[in-house]
């Protein structure tokens, strides 16, 4: 039986990109678990990747987490974790953050990838190994109104990566992290023109990046056997 690169998230922009990437180099050897709350989105993304299968399922509950694993375990052995499905709205102003924005943005961005790292290892654990990355952003180092708690979620979910890395590294599994700049999909399309110029005054490279550049990220660190509890920024250049 094949292993296994699940990938969550996979429905939007820089999942999409991911899959067709692990896809493209491992030849075929992997096989993808497309995983997103849009049922939609993966079923189509599958229908274009030989051999990948979809499941749809709401990752910030329990019972969506267990439905993956479930899945998953029914076609063969996770070997690869792509912690990639978030949120990052709304976004509230400091003196106007909810506590409702709170557990969303938490339960997707920090909850899901924690319980989804502790399930995916131990499978991991039992069949030899593994690796899982983390997306995190920019945003877990860099402060732009709006974004409180969608920033906490990311440095949380960095403080998580090298912490599993360190636990998890002597038993076989290795955990890494990409932190994407301002990237061109979805999430990003609805920003205002005026403050994606801003924006892109504090990127050296002066431009939103393509998603297949963190999907070539999220691959090296899949490949490379000795990264771990690295935190690799894919950013243009906007913390210099
Ligand atoms: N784009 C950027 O500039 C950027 C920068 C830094 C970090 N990131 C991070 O990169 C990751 C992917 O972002 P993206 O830009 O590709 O966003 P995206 O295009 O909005 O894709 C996110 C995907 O996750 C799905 N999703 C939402 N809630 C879910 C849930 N409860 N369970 C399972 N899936 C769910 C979304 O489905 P729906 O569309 O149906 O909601 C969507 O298909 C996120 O973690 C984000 O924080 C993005």
């Amino acid at each position: 039986m094949k292993e296994i690169a699940v990938v969550t998230g996979a429905g939007g922009g820089i999942g999409k990109a991911v899959s067709l990437m692990i896809h493209e180099k491992s030849g075929g050897e992997l096989k993808l678990a497309l995983c997103d709350v849009n049922e939609a989105a993966v079923s189509e993304l599958a229908e274009g990747i030989p051999g990948s299968f979809a499941v749809a399922a709401d990752l910030a509950s329990q019972a969506g987490r267990d439905a993956l694993l479930e899945a998953v375990l029914l076609q063969g052995t996770p070997s690869v974790l792509v912690n990639n499905a978030g949120i990052d709205k709304p976004h509230e102003p400091l003196l106007s953050i909810q506590e409702s924005s709170f557990e969303a943005l938490m339960g997707l961005n920090l909850k899901a990838p924690a319980f989804l790292m502790r399930h995916f290892a131990k499978e991991m654990m039992a069949s030899g190994g593994g690796v899982i990355v983390n997306i995190s952003s920019v945003l877990a180092r860099h402060a732009l109104t709006g974004s409180a708690f969608y920033r906490v979620s990311k440095a949380g979910i960095e403080a998580l990566t090298r912490q599993f890395a360190m636990e998890l590294g002597p038993r076989g599994v290795r955990v890494n992290a990409v932190a994407p700049g301002f990237i061109m999909t979805p999430m990003t399309a609805s920003i205002p023109a005026e403050v994606k110029e801003k924006i892109r005054s504090m990127i050296a490279l002066g431009e939103f990046g393509a998603p297949e550049a963190v999907a070539e990220a999220v691959w090296h660190l899949v490949e490379n056997q000795y990264i771990n509890g690295a935190v690799l920024p894919v950013d243009g250049g906007m913390l210099l």
